[in-house]
């Protein structure tokens, strides 16, 4: 990580002080999560500290305690539209910290104001901060007691901004779960000093949000009810590269050191270097990708889901490059700097550094390669709605060139229609800009109205498409759910039994329906090894095994022969969830839970599909019935 003297302090020194506040107030420092959530139908990526931490904000007791501190990996594709602007990315890191059920509002924003503005830890000067409070509704109370912790410390009622749910209330991240009124810490990015006027509900566009403590006081029920929690939670995230940002004085994001350097290097490669914002499109979209790439349980480029949004985020930053004039290849250049600028801080992107670049190098050529046949393709369509034109017309066999201007400006089709522009754009990845470039060599205007309608037209349903991906709700531990999260410990360690010890968990995602599971294995299952794998663990769900849990350190995990991802170190201890009896267990996982407490439970076991994911991995579709 870079360490120069011409900031006043790095993300490597924030998220250190960080740490260090909150565990000199007691909290226990736990690793993040992978930027891909395991077990959880309803999200494609982790997007904020407190995704891995649901069961717990839930009542379940977690292993390191009832205070934690942390610094998170985490995407958020719903802003992607305001990358580009002062502070909003793609990838970004959080810190935070939470009380399962000790401290509540009181504490948790006496801590926030003396971490912020103490000499000793960021000493920010309170007359640039203002702070945002929960108006009320007919869920919930006006929250004046923050309010009131807040004017206690000395911000001044002015500074207080009341706004309603959709500034100050946080989560569910999905339709059900964990939720509560937030109080938001703004900074002052103004001219000047704010006037008595200013705070974030009056003059957002003068204040940046830094970190936001959410009182996780509900939990939001499947009829949309707001059940109140037994247990008060406190659950706050502080944007690292924003803070960092505001304590250098930057006016961006792309300016701290955890950033800089990649944006350099697409300036440094751009012909044209006057269109920042393609450079900051670029330099957010490879980081994400990269980092997403190079998770541990990293998503390559694909058509679905996760792979999806990495394929996107590369296309669209290889796009923005083709414009500024860069050449070929650029990504794989952007891509090493991420991994030197990350790489020591989250050390998976070294180690899986080759895969990163080879998958890229691939990508980048099928991008070129669908450029290459979309482009044949628009010349296709182009041609015969000239034909079909000149037909109508009664003019066959003219030329284009001998097509007047003035008649190409009337023309009533100008080549490609909008829809067919989107049809090229959506299945082969070609660029409007090039669409209407093909157009435009033989003097015609793309029709760009009717494309951004296709386009709008078609981000409403991908809308309503995702919105029915998250409708199960982060927190939604159904019983189908939670059967199928016991059924897939079951079914690795079947496999292991058939296939043999190479078997390792890839991934796995579960709905209220059926459980995906993929698994490292280098050739496709034959139906006799299929059927044995739904046998053994048919057979387990017949003997009625009891699932049981017991916290223990890694060390201890390992030598009990329990299975898991033992490439990151935990807090000091694990869960550890057993099938069986102690001393001759089915299965035994590190895994945060929840599980069936007997297999009685679970019903009929069959696999429905079986099928390769990626090089290497195989993917398992299965249900209960
Ligand atoms: N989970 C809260 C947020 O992401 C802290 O803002």
């Amino acid at each position: 990580m870079l360490r120069n003297k011409k900031y006043m302090i790095t993300t490597e020194e924030l998220r250190q002080k960080y740490l260090d506040f909150f565990k000199a107030k007691g909290h226990t420092v736990i690793d993040g999560a992978s930027l891909i959530p395991e077990n959880d139908p309803t999200v494609l990526f982790t997007t904020s500290g407190m995704h891995p931490l649901v069961p717990f904000l839930l009542g379940e007791k977690h292993p390191s305690g009832n205070k934690l501190v942390n610094y998170q990996k985490c995407i958020r594709t719903g802003d992607i539209e305001e990358v580009g602007d002062i502070g909003h990315l793609t990838f970004f890191e959080m810190l935070g910290n939470w009380s399962f059920g000790e401290y509540f509002k009181k504490q948790a924003i006496e801590y926030s104001f003396e971490f912020l503005t103490s000499s000793k830890w960021l000493d920010i000067s309170v007359e640039k901060l203002a702070v945002t409070v929960f108006a009320g509704d007919d869920d919930a109370d006006r929250d004046q007691e923050s309010a009131k912790v807040w004017k206690s410390l000395g911000i001044p009622e002015h500074k207080v901004a009341y706004l309603g749910k959709k500034d100050n209330w946080w989560g569910p991240a999905g339709q059900t779960g964990p939720c509560g009124p937030d109080s938001e810490m703004f900074y002052w990015i103004g001219q000047g000093r704010p006037s008595t006027k200013s705070n974030p509900g009056t003059d957002p566009d003068n204040w940046v949000e830094i970190w936001n403590d959410v009182f996780m006081q509900y939990n939001k029920t499947a009829d949309g009810k707001y059940e109140p929690l037994q247990q008060k939670n406190v659950d706050t995230g502080m944007g690292l590269e924003r803070v960092v940002m505001i304590l250098n004085g930057f006016s961006n994001v792309y300016q701290v050191d955890s950033i800089k350097p990649i944006y350099d290097t697409v300036k440094e490669l751009a012909v044209d270097k006057k269109n920042d914002k393609a450079f900051r499109i670029i330099t957010d979209h490879i980081r994400a990708a990269v980092m997403i790439m190079g998770d541990d349980r990293g998503v390559m480029p694909s058509n679905l889901d996760q792979g999806y949004v990495v394929r996107r985020l590369i296309r669209t930053a290889i796009r923005q490059g083709r414009e500024l004039g860069i050449s070929d290849s650029f990504v794989l250049l952007v891509a090493r700097v991420v991994i030197d600028t990350l790489g020591d801080v989250y050390d998976e992107l070294k180690r899986n550094e080759q895969k990163i670049i080879s998958e890229l190098t691939v990508e980048e050529e099928k991008f070129k390669k669908a450029i290459k046949s979309g482009t044949k393709q628009a010349k296709k369509i182009m041609e015969q709605n000239f034909d079909k034109y000149l037909h109508e017309q009664g003019k066959e066999g003219m030329q284009v060139q001998s097509i007047s201007r003035k008649e190409k400006l009337n023309f009533p089709n100008p080549l490609i229609t909008g829809k067919e522009a989107f049809y090229l754009y959506s299945t082969y990845g070609i660029p409007v800009e090039l669409i209407k470039e093909l157009a435009e060599e033989k003097g015609f205007v793309l029709n760009q109205e009717e494309f951004e309608k296709e386009i709008k037209k078609h981000q409403e349903l991908s809308q309503a498409g995702s919105e029915q991906k998250f409708s199960g709700g982060l927190a939604d531990h159904s019983d189908e759910v939670k059967k199928l999260h016991t059924t897939t410990h079951l079914l690795h360690v079947a496999l292991r039994k058939v296939l043999g010890d190479h078997v390792a968990q890839k991934g796995s995602n579960i709905t209220g329906e059926r459980l995906r599971f993929d698994f490292s294995h280098p050739a496709k299952m034959t139906p006799k090894e299929i059927e044995q794998v739904e046998n053994i663990v048919n057979e387990q769900i017949d003997k009625k095994l009891s699932v049981s849990f017991t916290e223990m350190t890694v060390d201890e995990a390992k030598a009990n022969g329990a299975l898991g991802l033992f490439t990151q170190k935990y807090g000091d201890k694990v869960k550890v969830y057993t099938v069986g009896e102690d001393d001759n267990f089915f299965s035994r996982e590190l895994c945060g839970g929840p599980h069936v407490e007997n297999l009685s439970e679970l019903g009929h076991f069959k696999i429905t599909k079986e099928q390769a994911s990626s090089a290497g991995v195989r993917r398992i579709k299965a249900v209960l019935e």
